[in-house]
């Protein structure tokens, strides 16, 4: 059962409206988009509902009645959908609102960034001039892109100076904190409370995940990097864990039921959590990688899940090890390399500390922030016309 309400075009064309018995349809743009009524009546940008210029919800949810309907619908050209609903309000949806969210189409999984993993033999690695990242916005917007979509870039020409990774990260966004340290110095001593001051090689793995919520992102600066050896790696962890995916679904399964504890800690602090090692969204997708063989701590499971756990365990990380997905490079001195470390994992081949000096100094950061950042860059999270069709008049 199905009404065509207050509109002059035939339905098909841009305005036509129809409303069915929990959900309306209209036609923005050519196409066909569906709305529930509950969905729409808690997405009103009505002053009394929203904060004009935070876009904070004023109205209760969970106070939405459950029989909301309209009375009636129409569209309007400069206002868009209006609604007069059944409980008095009365609101109005822009065409550029009612396309932006439209959920009626393509499924999620076509609506969300385009994530570009590594290929089995990867060759691009985003390299984006300081003096651009810092200086324009459209070579901050490079960066940031290559850092959302590929999982990594590294920036050239970073001043060699002590603190210098800090003050980059305080113009992209904010450092997050962590125990042992702000700032993170790397390189040979032997006094160090881990394996990164040793010359050793460090096998691809991410930082921290002894916290439930690793840091996302780590940004690790080479002040100086005269060693002989050294060579940085990079590892598409999610490309790694897809191929698992593919070949051994089981195996997936296992690691991303199976909780794994971590650990880090030294003299004054201690940092443990017990995770998953591959954590999922609601999509089904990867969301959190925690690889770190070295952090690792005694499994404790049921009983017949140990076994299945460390077959699991070992295929993923001989497809890591394997060099498939892997960049592996010499950074210069002033390289600052960036992984989005929820994905892509680092290391490094063994050094002669005795052949010149290897010093870096690494923070980290969170993705949210940088993602913040491009959209603030973009100019994506200001109030617009549509989300407040309709309301100019409360400007
Ligand atoms: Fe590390």
């Amino acid at each position: 059962m199905s009404q065509t309400l207050e509109t002059d075009r035939t339905t098909g064309t841009d305005g036509a409206v129809e409303l069915h018995e929990r959900h309306l349809s209209v036609v923005v743009g050519g196409q066909n988009r569906r709305f529930h009524y509950v969905w729409l009546r808690d997405n009103s940008w009505a002053p009394q509902d929203r904060v004009f210029l935070s876009s904070e919800r004023k109205a209760a949810t969970f106070d939405i009645r459950d029989d909301i309907a309209p009375l009636s619908a129409r569209y309007d050209d400069r206002l868009g959908l209006v609604v007069d609903w059944n409980d008095g309000r009365s609101a109005s949806y822009s065409a550029e609102f009612l396309c932006r969210y439209d959920y009626s189409g393509a499924p999620r999984s076509a609506r969300r960034h385009a994530v570009r993993l590594w290929d089995e033999q990867p060759t691009i690695l985003p390299r984006v001039a300081h003096a651009d990242v810092v200086a324009t916005t459209e070579g901050q917007l490079a960066y940031l892109d290559a850092v959302r979509e590929y999982g990594a870039a590294v920036v050239t020409g970073v001043p060699s100076l002590d603190g210098e990774v800090e003050r980059f990260a305080e113009t992209i966004g904010h450092v997050r904190e962590v125990a042992f340290e702000r700032v993170h110095n790397v390189r040979h001593d032997p006094t160090g409370y881990n394996v990164a001051h040793t010359p050793g090689e460090l096998k691809p793995h991410a930082d921290l995940p002894s916290y439930s919520w690793p840091p996302s992102v780590q940004l690790l600066h080479f002040l100086v990097n005269r060693a002989d050896g050294g060579e940085s790696t990079l590892v598409d962890g999610w490309a790694c864990a897809h191929e698992l995916r593919r070949v051994a679904p089981h195996h997936f399964d296992t690691l991303v039921r199976t909780p794994v504890p971590y650990q880090l800690f030294s003299a004054d602090e201690d940092t443990w959590a017990e995770n998953p090692m591959i954590e999922l969204d609601t999509d089904g997708d990867i969301k959190v990688l925690r690889f770190s063989n070295q952090l690792a701590q005694p499994l404790s499971v049921p009983f017949d899940r140990v076994e299945a756990f460390y077959d699991a365990y070992r295929h993923l990380g001989r497809i890591i090890d394997s060099g498939r997905f892997r960049h592996t490079f010499k950074c210069d001195d002033g390289d600052l390399v960036t992984v989005h470390s929820h994905r892509v994992l680092h290391g490094r081949l063994p050094y002669d500390p005795s052949s010149g000096a290897r010093h870096l100094q690494d923070v980290y950061m969170e993705f949210d922030d940088l993602l913040a950042r491009r959209r603030v860059l973009r100019g994506e999270h200001l109030p617009t016309a549509a989300q407040r069709p309709g309301n100019e008049e409360t400007a």
